[in-house]
């Protein structure tokens, strides 16, 4: 399998760029990825996600790779990231489309978390335009929404490249960042899980980054 560059970026703060990250990373690991996550956000919310884990589950074995560099570096990490990796997830900073350019230069992939406010929707045109410019594919996320919202029906309509998956506005998303984790791991069948297990696989499906233990058990039933 080729591997396989994903940006997560939008210029608005809090959209949910790491939260993505953290489940996406989490997610395809426990798959049986080899996945390097990347955070290029002076803010470092990624790399203390990754501090907490590495003292719950030890140095090395925290499942995923992980660097902390700023953007103008990213691509020299990438390039080496790649050699022995399935996945890089790079999580990028707000506000600041040097570093998103940069980031998103980089990516195969580009994952755009947009929250149901009209501020939140605005904000996303940039980010979109770099992708646009860059000549990267994008799917856009819906993210703390809820089914039956009206505004996120409304902007569903007006959006292209929109992910099919959207995310819920769930506690547990927070609660298992806190704690070093992600909700698949804390509760693997909960609604949270459930999602980012629809997305990583939506998003796996697009990039063609299919499940070894799938090809496996599809070799087996070719073979009998
Ligand atoms: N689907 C969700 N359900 C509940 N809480 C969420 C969800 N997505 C994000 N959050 C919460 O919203 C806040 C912002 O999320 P996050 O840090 O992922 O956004 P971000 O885009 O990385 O922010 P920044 O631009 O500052 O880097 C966090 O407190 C996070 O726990
Ligand atoms: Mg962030």
């Amino acid at each position: 399998m080729a591997e396989k560059v994903i940006t997560i970026a939008q210029q608005k703060g809090g959209a949910g760029k790491t939260t993505l990250a953290i489940h996406l990373a989490i997610a395809w690991s426990q798959r049986g990825k080899r996945v390097a996550i990347v955070d290029i956000d002076p803010q470092g919310s990624l790399t203390q996600w990754h501090k907490i884990r590495e003292k719950r589950f030890g140095e090395g074995y925290t499942g995923v790779t992980f660097s902390a560099l700023s953007g103008w570096r990213v691509a020299t990490e990438v390039s080496r990231l790649r050699r022995n990796h399935d996945i890089i997830i790079i999580d990028s900073p707000p506000h600041t489309e040097t570093e998103a350019r940069t980031a998103i230069r980089s990516a195969d992939f580009l994952i755009v978390p947009v929250q149901p406010s009209p501020t939140d929707l605005w904000a996303t045109k940039a980010t979109l335009d770099l992708a646009k410019n860059e000549k990267v594919p994008v799917r856009i996320v819906l993210n703390r929404i809820a089914s039956n919202s009206k505004l996120g029906q409304t902007i569903a309509k007006d959006l292209p490249d929109l992910a099919q998956t959207t995310i819920g506005n769930r506690v547990l998303f927070a609660s298992s960042i806190m704690e070093g984790r992600s909700a698949t791991e804390v509760s693997p069948t909960s609604p949270a899980a459930l999602e980012i297990k629809a997305l990583a696989e939506e998003i796996g499906h697009i990039l063609k980054i299919t499940n070894d233990s799938e090809d496996y058990e599809e070799d087996k039933a070719e073979s009998a």
